[in-house]
């Protein structure tokens, strides 16, 4: 399995030879390595309708043929600006989706969830991956929530966490978040976009080898784990 970060959080995944793009935004972000006509997706993975997940979604997903698991709610919006209506496929907490490499599943987050327009984007949420026998946690704009031990129970290779805080868990609440989760390894995203969330990624791995059993990877945009 191999990860990239494209920077936020943005990530495209590798996952027995499948493209796997999450939350898109690419051609506005300030640190995204890549445009949004340069990746490649057969899968793509929306968490929430914010601009700075969701802005290149549409176009990505029109030009790929992804198929598009996200909110039921974001899936009709998908559908109503014109990506294929079996293409879009809305999920809610708790449920998941077979996909070609193994399965996907939409997790909780506490969090909110709007369109640029202030309109209802459904509830938003994170994404657990099982594929090439790894299972895998994405836990996307979100505090710490005490269910995330339940997330964890059967076991995490990796852990993707929000570490910018302001719009999400900050470094503290991460710690909180891998104690709870127990991942073998875990990348930090959602910081140094923009300076409201600018965070030292070098403290904060100094932190999490301190405090918690998982081993820190941080990547600058554009880097790759390979798992
Ligand atoms: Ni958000
Ligand atoms: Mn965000």
């Amino acid at each position: 399995m191999k990860i990239t970060w494209l920077g936020h959080n943005c990530w495209h995944l590798e996952i027995d030879g499948t493209n796997v793009l999450v939350d898109p935004f690419l051609n506005d972000s300030p640190t995204a390595p890549v445009k949004a006509d340069d990746v490649e997706a057969e899968v793509m993975l929306v968490s929430h309708a914010h601009f700075d997940h969701i802005a290149d979604a549409v176009s990505i997903a029109k030009r790929t043929g992804a198929m598009v698991l996200t909110n039921f709610e974001i899936s009709n919006w998908l559908a109503a600006e014109g990506v294929a209506r079996d293409h879009a496929i809305g999920m809610n907490p708790g449920g998941g989706y077979d996909v070609k490499f193994g399965r996907v599943e939409y997790t909780i987050a506490h969090h909110s969830s709007s369109f640029q327009d202030g309109s209802y984007g459904g509830n938003p949420g994170g994404f657990v991956i099982t594929g090439e026998g790894k299972r895998i946690f994405l836990a996307c704009d979100t505090a710490v929530f005490l269910e995330m031990k339940l997330i964890g129970a059967p076991g995490l290779d990796l852990a993707v966490v929000p570490i910018g805080d302001l719009f999400t868990m900050g470094p503290a609440g991460s710690l909180e978040a891998i104690k709870l989760l127990g991942p073998k390894k875990v990348l930090p995203c959602h910081y140094n976009t923009w300076p409201p969330i600018a965070q030292d990624a070098g403290a904060w791995a100094e932190s999490v080898k301190q405090h918690t059993n998982a081993e820190p990877v941080v990547l600058e945009p554009g880097g790759v784990l390979e798992l």
